[in-house]
């Protein structure tokens, strides 16, 4: 997805657009560009591919400027070009425009605005520029505000014009951005980790704000005009958080992070034998008000999501239904004041879960996001919110994310229980006192043994083209977003099956080709699952399983075992994940794949 950094004060602009596009890097882009502002003159640099050739494009020319905006493109209007790089100007190269969105009208814009006109790209984005250029009377930010009355879509626009190059403006309709608040100098960008070298100061930037940025600071106004007081918001994360410290991909440096995450998630949680969260509480009547509750997310979020449905049924056996969200709102679904609808997103701004949301809200729906991203699009908008607490993650493929969003889901879970007065003092005591061992227990699987142990697993994957995954219930579950890893950064095919239904056409393709990874977790399943396992065995099939540590039987009828530390069978997705998460990584090491940033692929998907 498309990042987005600016910058106005003293310093030289080049470097601070191109160090903050850098940070930005894990959105995923296909080209990038930047324009900066010096005597009253503009200067555009673009490049496609990675940053690096931007950087060999600027630096013969030592563009210099102490205002200018970057940007890195993710493709949606043409394709990944230096022409439909952004930023784009107008017809006289007077404004420059980086945009993150999509607008929706701009075909209708261009016939009936700027027929006749020159253009060099075949964006959206371009339009906006020319737009800008063609009623320009002298005052930028009343032209930018006629502008802003023409288009629609989702967006978030950052604007410079040379001939008042004391400003930057900016506003946003749907797509994520923030302010960065320095001394003499003022930033903006998609988000934070772009920001901290500099300023730990931010402001979250509202749908319909416009933006005013000068070096001795930032208006924001609403639609009427009327300047805002925004609350300032001072960012914790270290400037090394949101960097690699020392790990050749953040992927591995994330999952390696999962125990202190899981510490962090859990931590002011859980008092004398009770979870509570800060944000909000729920009383016995305002969930038994709750006939359903729908879980609607994207991506390895909806792989979440269908460990909450168990985690929910079972522990105050209200009917839970997943949903991908981008299914959700077209299929009309049944919400009303009786439902609940929880929200999934580590970014808090995927374009989808945010419509689903949405939709939860007018039709009455009561919304709880569980999210990693303070000051989200999400986490502003929902009832109620549970931080995942995860720290950035930077890693396309999400790794912490997703266990700290099943564990949150465990704490919802054993806290409506609670409330509803519908789990003993001893079993809750016991399930937080399990949970509270799992940063220990994922340790024994971070180790330098095991992970080695894991290298040569993997190395049976490098050349294969195929590779399903089965298991049962939660195990299940856990092979979906197994597999959701393995395709997208070693770009292997992968399926997950629940382990049953893979006779029922798939076993056809089951081959000595096609090795099959089986979750043998579970215990209430686990002599269903080995029947599988035979199954596939008996096709010649190469296969893994994920044992509980003491299982001396699966051995005997698989290839390979990798054991995960027992703990109790319902709480087992947050360990069981952490090998598969680490056999993708190691494949995708091996087969020379892009880990952090794999190809077509975005971490934030701001479109619908
Ligand atoms: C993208 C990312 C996935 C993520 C999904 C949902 O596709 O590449 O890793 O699961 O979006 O993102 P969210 O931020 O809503 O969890």
């Amino acid at each position: 997805m498309c990042g987005i950094v600016g910058y106005i004060g003293k310093q030289d602009a080049v470097n601070i657009l191109i160090d903050g596009l850098r940070k930005l890097e894990y959105r995923g882009y296909d080209s990038s560009g930047i324009a900066v502002i010096h005597d009253k003159h503009l200067t555009v640099e673009k490049a496609v591919g990675k940053l690096t050739n931007l950087e060999e494009k600027i630096a013969p020319l030592a563009v210099k400027g102490n205002i200018g905006i970057g940007h890195t493109r993710w493709a949606t209007h043409g394709k990944p070009s230096d022409a439909n790089a952004h930023p784009h100007t107008g017809e006289k190269g007077q404004m420059a425009v980086v945009h993150n969105g999509i607008i929706e009208n701009y075909l209708y814009l261009k016939e009936t605005y700027l027929a006749g006109e020159h253009f060099t790209s075949e964006t959206d984005t371009e339009i906006v520029a020319h737009l800008l250029e063609k009623f320009y009377d002298g005052d930028f930010e009343q032209t930018v505000i006629k502008v802003l009355d023409l288009i629609e879509g989702a967006y978030a626009l950052v604007m410079v014009c040379a001939d008042e190059p004391d400003k930057i403006i900016a506003c946003r309709k749907g797509s994520p951005m923030v302010l960065g608040v320095g001394e003499g100098e003022s930033f903006i960008a998609s988000d934070v980790p772009a920001l901290l070298a500099y300023t730990r100061k931010c402001i979250y930037i509202e749908p319909g704000e416009l933006c005013i940025l000068t070096q001795e600071g930032i208006e924001i106004k609403n639609h009427q005009g009327e300047v805002l007081a925004k609350e300032i918001h001072t960012i914790d994360w270290s400037a090394e958080a949101a960097e690699k410290g020392g790990y050749e991909h953040f992927m591995l440096k994330e999952i390696e992070e999962q125990p202190a995450a899981f510490q962090r998630a859990m931590a002011g949680r859980i008092k004398n034998g009770r979870v509570k969260f800060d944000d909000f509480t729920l009383t016995k009547e305002d969930i038994a008000k709750w006939r359903k509750i729908y879980i609607v997310a994207c991506g390895t979020a909806y792989h979440a999501g269908l460990v909450g449905k168990t985690i929910i049924e079972k522990m105050v056996r209200i009917p839970v239904e997943v949903e991908i969200a981008s299914e959700f709102r077209y299929r009309n679904p049944m919400l009303d004041e009786e439902t609940l609808v929880i929200v999934i997103s580590q970014s808090g701004e995927t374009a989808d879960t945010v419509a689903a949301l949405q939709e939860a809200h007018d039709n009455g729906s009561k919304v709880l996001a569980i999210t990693n991203v303070v000051g989200s699009a999400i986490a502003r908008a929902a009832d109620y919110v549970v931080y995942l607490w995860a720290g950035p993650e930077i890693s396309v493929a999400s790794t912490k994310a997703y266990t700290t969003m099943l564990l949150a889901q465990y704490l919802f879970g054993i806290y409506l229980a609670q409330q509803m007065e519908m789990i003993t003092a001893e079993a809750e005591n016991d399930l937080l006192a399990q949970l509270q061992q799992l940063p220990v227990e994922t340790e024994k699987m971070l180790t330098a043994a095991y992970q080695s142990q894991i290298q040569q697993i993997a190395a049976n994957y490098e050349k294969v083209n195929d590779v399903f995954f089965i298991g049962r219930g939660l195990d299940w579950a856990i092979a979906l977003e197994g597999s959701l890893k393995l395709k997208e950064i070693s770009y292997i095919h992968a399926e997950a099956y629940a382990a049953g239904e893979l006779k029922h056409g798939t076993l056809a393709l089951v081959t000595t080709e096609t090795p099959v990874i089986a979750l043998c977790v579970q215990e209430a399943t686990y002599d269903k699952t080995a029947s599988n396992i035979k199954e596939v065995k008996a096709r010649d099939a190469r296969v893994l399983a994920i044992i509980n540590e003491g299982d001396t039987e699966t051995a005997k009828f698989v290839d390979d075992v990798l054991a995960i530390p027992r703990i109790n069978n319902f709480l087992s997705p947050i360990l069981a994940v952490v090998p598969l998460q680490l056999i993708s990584y190691y494949t995708a090491k091996i087969r020379g794949c892009d880990i952090d940033q794999p190809r077509n692929l975005a971490k934030s998907v701001t479109v619908e």
